[in-house]
């Protein structure tokens, strides 16, 4: 700004230096639309002129868009029949009730994938595969990408008496069951690790516990969370996941 204004003080080059420095400052905001106006001419001739097919291929999504998410996720589509996810999963992913899970700062990849899993059925819930049904693939992908920017959410535990079981479990285990550290997969503070692990810390004691039981009795379908939930009683998948509300 410094050198435009010095150098504006010379009428002959006024003109020039003012006009490169506005392309400077467009450029540099992220607009180069006037730059590039007479250079997308030419292209956007030629792929009028061609064949539909490679249009088909860049139409694949490959990014996400927060702001386009956050709409849908506020305010659903009616005109698709898509319902506003804020209605059960609350204002930035932060629900009210153990029903509907937190889906704040939860990891993208793994988003997209449950809500691809709803919709093929391969996770079956009523509920989620009406709503997931009307999504498209670059749905997911912008909700996704709106999600895991949110503030992770913070839980805390209810029960006293379970917490140092629940504890033992999600840090170390029960080597005697076979049953792994939680925490070697979904890390020690339960903010999972992108893109497998989801994030664990914070989320709703009673919505992981219907989980885990979903997984130990097959309803819920993932290799390794099966044969894990399969070796835990009732009891340890009380204690860990009421531990896991407080984890952050
Ligand atoms: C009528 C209430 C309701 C609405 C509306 C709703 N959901 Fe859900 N959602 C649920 C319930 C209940 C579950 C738990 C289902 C289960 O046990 O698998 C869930 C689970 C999920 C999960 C899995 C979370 C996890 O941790 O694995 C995702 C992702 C999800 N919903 C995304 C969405 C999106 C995106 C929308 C909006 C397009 C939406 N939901 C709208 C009720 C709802
Ligand atoms: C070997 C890695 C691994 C270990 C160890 C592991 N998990 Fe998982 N866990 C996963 C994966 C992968 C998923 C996602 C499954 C899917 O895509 O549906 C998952 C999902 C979950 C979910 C569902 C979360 C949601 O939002 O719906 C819960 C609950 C869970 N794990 C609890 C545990 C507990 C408790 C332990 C320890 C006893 C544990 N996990 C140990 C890999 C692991």
């Amino acid at each position: 700004m410094l050198h435009c204004s010095q150098i504006s003080k010379l009428p002959r080059l006024k003109a020039l230096f003012l006009s490169l420095c506005s392309i400077f400052l467009l450029s540099a905001s992220g607009s180069v639309a006037s730059a590039n106006e007479p250079a997308k001419a030419a292209p956007a001739a030629a792929v009028a002129a061609a064949p539909a097919a490679p249009a088909a291929i860049t139409a694949k999504p490959i990014k996400g868009d927060a702001t386009v998410g956050e709409a849908l996720y506020n305010s659903g589509d009616a005109s698709r029949g898509v319902v506003a996810c804020i209605t059960c999963h609350g204002p930035k992913g932060m629900s009210a009730v153990a029903t509907w899970p937190k889906l704040a700062a939860q990891h993208g990849t793994y988003l997209t994938k449950q809500l691809k899993n709803y919709k093929d059925g391969s996770r079956a819930n009523p509920i989620m595969m009406g709503m997931a049904a009307t999504l498209t693939e670059q749905d997911m992908l912008n909700l996704a990408t709106y999600l895991v920017k949110q503030a992770p959410p913070q839980g805390e535990a209810q029960d006293k008496a379970t917490l140092e079981l629940g504890q033992l479990i999600y840090r170390g285990g029960i080597a005697a069951k076979g049953i792994p550290a939680c925490s070697a997969c979904h890390s020690p503070n339960g903010a999972g690790i992108p893109a497998q692990y989801p994030r664990l810390g914070g989320q709703w004691a009673e919505y992981n516990a219907v989980q885990l039981g979903y997984f130990r009795d097959g309803t819920r379908k993932n290799v390794q969370m099966n044969m894990i939930a399969v070796k835990l009683s009732d009891l340890e998948m009380k204690a860990v996941t009421d531990y896991m509300a407080g984890l952050h």
